[in-house]
């Protein structure tokens, strides 16, 4: 039986629906939620993303600013500027596009955002509340793929969730969001053996792992749940995920499509995360 496709685009509209209506009544209250976004350079692929999140910040009635800096800045410079937002009470989110220049070291950029305004959920402090299920905030991508699951009322708990990745903005964290909702978690990488024998043993399988296609129909079990977060760039142009869509679709329960999947869910909980940040929740 085909399997039904998993719509991250129109699950994303109607949750950022829902926040509009949050986002109006601390409007009401005198709090504007405001996101501050760092870019450095001239990456075209993180332009894109950053328009894309002031594009749906607005369109949720968030306020954003978006501070453009050369790929020449230094890295002292950087940091006084985040120091700067850290301190400035109208900013509640900041977040710092990666990847950054070789000269600047991403770990101390990081480190460096106040924990209370890490709407990415990258500093040690929010992924170590997320390890030992305190309140924090959650990174974008696995939070969109757990409510994506939740929403479409896919069962986790006691199932073989098999993470393809060990990234710490997707494999590692979806990782333990899974392990927390009670699924067997396996992760694979670059480096595991006979990988296709844990793709076929998942009733869960998260693909992160950028190679375009590299998972098909005869790769996964007969009613599995195909989370592709792979987004290569084809020679034309398109978008493809690490998934060959038309093949796995075939055989599995659930899917995600890309574009249109996991893409839209990454910056619908990051708009969550600004408005939980407004709010004060993660103080
Ligand atoms: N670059 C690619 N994905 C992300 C993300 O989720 N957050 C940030 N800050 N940079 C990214």
């Amino acid at each position: 039986m085909p399997a039904k496709t998993i719509n991250g685009k129109e699950l994303g509209q109607k949750l950022r629906e829902a926040m509009t209506g949050e986002v109006t009544q601390l409007r009401e209250e005198g709090i504007v939620p405001h996101l501050t976004v760092i870019i450095v350079g001239d990456n075209p692929a993180s332009k894109s993303y950053v328009n894309g999140k002031k594009k749906a910040s607005a369109q949720t009635g968030i306020s954003s600013d978006v501070i453009e800096m050369p790929a020449s800045v230094s890295q002292e410079e950087l940091l006084k500027k985040i120091e700067e937002l850290n301190n400035e009470k109208a900013v509640h989110g900041i977040l710092v596009q990666l990847p950054l220049p070789d000269h600047i070291n991403e770990q101390l950029v990081i480190e460096s955002i106040s924990p209370y305004k890490d709407v990415d959920g990258f500093h040690p402090v929010n992924i170590g509340k997320m390890m030992t299920g305190d309140d924090a905030f959650l990174p974008c991508t696995p939070y969109g793929i757990i409510t994506m699951l939740h929403s479409y009322n896919i069962p986790i708990a006691g199932k073989h969730a098999v993470v393809l990745g060990r990234s710490n903005i997707v494999g590692k964290p979806v990782g333990q969001l899974l392990l927390k909702e009670n699924a067997t978690v396996t992760y694979c990488h670059s480096k595991t053996e006979n990988l296709f024998e844990y793709t076929r043993s998942a009733d869960i399988l998260i693909a992160a792992i950028g190679k375009p296609n590299m998972i098909s129909g005869e790769h996964i079990k007969d009613g599995a749940v195909i989370i592709d977060v792979g987004i290569n760039r084809k020679e034309d142009g398109s978008l493809t995920g690490d998934v060959d869509f038309s093949s796995a679709a075939e055989k599995a329960a659930y899917i995600t499509p890309v574009p249109k999947g996991v893409g839209p869910m990454t910056i619908t909980m990051l708009l969550q995360n600004t408005i939980k940040a407004a709010k004060g929740l993660s103080h």
